[in-house]
């Protein structure tokens, strides 16, 4: 199976599955004499690990990072960096259906057309468990962003068809839903009680914003910053559109309305979202992520069997009611590692 790789200098490879042994990534290209401790994981960690908020899924998973190499006395090396996060809580029965019936919504039903045969136990490969990994090598991407100043930032604009109104940065990590206005997030923790007692999910959308990022990182043609942003965020599982700045709404602008007006102080507005030509202007980065309602729900459901013959489906197993909230760090952590990346390359060519 390829496809777990994603990076050119700063380099990540992804491995594991939900109810495996564990999840995890090695990290190569992180330059040597950077300090990494065990601790260093513990927030980032805690943000996306199920279990966090009381609407989330019910699994407890410590999620605590495991440094296997690349590391020592505190210090990377400039070796490949393995970090390991174990599976503890597994509870595999309520997927036995699963050999025989595909999951509306989910992975199912590809994954056995493409391979045949797969771990399907808890969703496998294609379970979000394995974003635990991304948000893990997100904590050394931020480290080697450090000294340049860069700051990302998530959070959740949208949930439910509730819109955050306000922008108190300080108040995205004080409510549940990683929301920027308190009044919306409690709207929003309102449609999601509502959604799980009709046993039904919601999406939404998600902001990533880059602060601090130096004009000129970017390397058109295939390797554009917006291009590589928009496949890191679609990488993540339930993520079904991106956009940059304007984004589609610049589709309905005229060039007059749309164009950002360059002045002797800078740009006079910012609908290209602080790329253009596909390499960062030094504006700020806006990055929006339309996040799909969660497959799982507890409504019965049409489906066939491995034979192709009908069958009504009802889920067991333990599932978020929204996948908002939990993949607001890991887009955290692929906007960085894309950033880091593309930061690397620009120092090569200087
Ligand atoms: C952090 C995170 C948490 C998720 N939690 C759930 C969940 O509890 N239940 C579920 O059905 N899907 C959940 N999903 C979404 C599924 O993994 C995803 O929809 C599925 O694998 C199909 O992939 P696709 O939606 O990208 O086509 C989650 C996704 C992420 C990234």
């Amino acid at each position: 199976m390829a496809g777990n790789s994603f990076g050119k200098i700063f380099r990540i490879t992804a491995f594991g599955e939900s109810h495996g042994m564990g999840v995890g990534v090695i990290v190569d290209g992180c330059p040597p004499r950077i300090n990494l401790l065990p601790q260093d994981f513990e927030r980032d960690m805690a943000r996306r690990k199920p279990g966090a908020y009381h609407l989330g899924t019910p699994r407890k998973e410590a999620d605590q990072v495991e440094v296997l190499s690349g590391v020592f006395e505190g210090l990377t090396t400039g070796a490949p960096i393995t970090l390991f996060i174990r599976n503890r809580d597994v509870q595999s029965q309520p997927y036995e259906v699963l050999r025989s019936l595909f999951r509306p919504g989910h992975a199912d039903y590809t994954y056995f057309k493409k391979y045949g045969h797969f771990d399907f136990r808890g969703g496998g490969r294609s379970s979000a468990r394995e974003t635990a990994a991304r948000v893990a090598a997100g904590v050394v991407a931020a480290k080697v962003l450090e000294p340049s100043g860069v700051e990302v930032t998530a959070y959740t604009l949208e949930l439910g068809g509730v819109r955050a109104k306000a922008f108190d940065l300080h108040a995205i990590d004080k409510n549940a839903c990683y929301c920027p206005d308190p009044a919306a997030a409690k709207q929003m923790e309102l449609a999601l009680s509502r959604a799980k007692e009709d046993g039904d999910s919601l999406g939404g959308v998600i902001e990533v914003r880059v602060k601090g990022c130096p004009p000129g990182l970017g390397e058109p043609v295939f390797d554009k910053l917006d291009g590589d942003l928009a496949k890191a965020v679609m990488s993540v599982g339930a993520v079904k559109g991106v956009e940059i700045g304007a984004g589609f709404e610049a589709a309905r602008l005229k060039g007059s309305e749309n164009n950002d007006p360059i002045t002797p102080h800078g740009f006079g507005s910012n609908r290209a979202g602080g790329i253009l030509g596909g390499i960062s202007n030094g504006d700020e980065i806006v990055i929006k992520a339309a996040v799909k309602p969660v497959p799982s729900i507890k409504k019965e459901q049409d489906t066939v069997d491995r034979q192709g013959q009908p069958a009504k489906l009802k889920l067991g197993g333990r599932h978020d009611i929204s996948a908002v909230p939990r993949i607001v760090p890991v887009l955290e952590a692929m906007v960085r590692i894309v950033v880091a990346d593309h930061y690397l390359r620009a120092k090569t060519i200087g």
